[in-house]
């Protein structure tokens, strides 16, 4: 890292890979070039086409097949690869000194989350985690119109998170549905993290949930089009009651088979003296009730995103333009160059997000044991040595 700018390595260059990729094009231009500039040193993927070409595509000075080589010469790296890949690469930056943005849900299982979680603190390098939505203005909004105490406290909060990606029963199986490569959580790790931590941000730790999960499609072809089947390793769907520490209750629900549902990330949050809501197909829009509008006039209103919004102005200069999902990575990663400028982490920091993993977890321990979990964040005990049972996800 020279006083102006910070090198990035980006491994994985998937889905995910490829926003982070743009973000770092995007993020020197929509907000400057202060406090550093983000540099495209090195792109490192398994899949050596892809590594070539979206490195040239995204402007990277070099690509490697091996994310070890993306660790040389960087002063950051972005881990946006399978589960599976998480501890290795973000323990072994750690150790190098490197900076660490990972993407959710971090590590396979909150055994693995803690280690990645202790190696960053004992480096003292900055984290930060792919919460894309809490970078969204109107989420962001929606915590500041909390704050500001107008609306009261928080009393019950219902948020889901659904898509259609795997709805077709005869979608063949990848990654994300075998527990060796993705870990134990399926619809909760892919889409549990993101509203589990927008229900945190708006309303605080969890204290007790219960929880319940299905898994509808229990085989997939091996790949598109081919037999045999293979079985599905983890769930398709999940729901928890919740009680946050505050008194506030609520609910969870995450789908990956929900037909018609492209990304349907939303929440209501009903407060003593009016009620936020969200939904994100429409993520540029916050619905806002208050309970003391005259009755005649009484009924939500549509906030449309406008400068007034965190950082939506440094997109574009009229309201209601709209942002899109890139745009909220390209803020993700200012708010880590900044952090990494200030020596601090990016909140919610690695630590939250363990808390994150623990309460994934108690929701299928809740559902497999019909059971009411108590103080679900909370670490067990000192972290366990990995065993055969952390090694495969369970
Ligand atoms: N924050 C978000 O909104 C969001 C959205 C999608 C995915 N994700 C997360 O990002 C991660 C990646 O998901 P994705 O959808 O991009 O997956 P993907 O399958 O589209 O891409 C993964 C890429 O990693 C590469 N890869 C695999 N093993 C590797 C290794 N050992 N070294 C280098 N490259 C390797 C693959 O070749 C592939 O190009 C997951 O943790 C996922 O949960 C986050």
């Amino acid at each position: 890292m020279t006083n102006e700018s910070l090198r990035f390595g980006l491994i994985g260059a998937g889905f995910i890979g490829q926003s982070h990729g743009l973000a770092i094009n995007a993020v020197n231009r929509v907000f400057g070039p202060r406090p550093l500039r983000a540099v495209a040193t090195v792109l490192a993927d398994l899949d050596e086409r892809r590594a070539r070409a979206q490195a040239e595509r995204l402007g990277f000075e070099r690509w490697t097949v091996d994310w070890r080589e993306a660790l040389e010469a960087v002063d950051a790296v972005i881990i946006a690869v399978p589960s599976f890949m998480h501890m290795e690469i973000a323990v072994a930056a750690a150790t190098a000194g490197k900076h660490i943005l990972c993407e959710k849900p971090v590590g396979l299982s909150s055994h693995q989350a803690t280690r990645i979680a202790a190696a960053a603190a004992a480096a003292e390098i900055t984290s930060a985690v792919g919460f894309t939505y809490l970078r969204a203005p109107m989420i962001r909004h929606a915590k500041t119109l909390l704050d500001r105490g107008d609306l009261g406290r928080p009393i019950h909060f219902r948020g889901r998170h659904a898509e259609d990606y795997l709805a077709d029963a005869d979608a063949p199986f990848s990654w994300r549905l075998d527990a060796k490569l993705a870990g134990r959580c399926g619809a909760l790790g892919d889409l549990g993290w993101h509203i589990i931590a927008i229900a945190r941000y708006l309303c605080g730790p969890i204290s007790s949930l219960s929880g319940l999960t299905g898994t509808f499609h229990r085989t997939r072809p091996e790949a598109e089009g081919v037999q045999p089947r293979r079985e599905v390793e983890n769930e398709d769907w999940a729901g928890a009651l919740l009680q946050f520490g505050t008194g506030a209750v609520g609910t969870i629900e995450v789908s990956r088979i929900a037909h018609g549902r492209k990304m349907d990330i939303a929440f209501e949050l009903v407060c003593e003296n009016g009620t936020l809501a969200l939904a994100g197909e429409r993520l540029n829009e916050l619905q806002l009730y208050i309970d003391s509008d005259p009755v005649g006039e009484s009924g939500f209103r549509t906030i449309h995103v406008n400068s007034a919004h965190p950082d939506y102005g440094a997109f574009v200069p009229a309201p209601a333009h709209g942002l899109g999902f890139n745009d909220l990575k390209t803020i993700e990663l200012r708010e880590f160059i900044v952090a990494v400028a200030a020596g601090r982490n990016v909140d919610p920091d690695l630590e939250q997000a363990c808390r994150i993993a623990r309460v994934c977890e108690a929701i299928i321990d809740s559902a497999e044991g019909g059971t009411t979990i108590t103080a679900p964040e909370q670490a067990p005990g000192p972290a366990a040595p990995v065993t055969d049972r952390e090694a495969v996800g369970r």
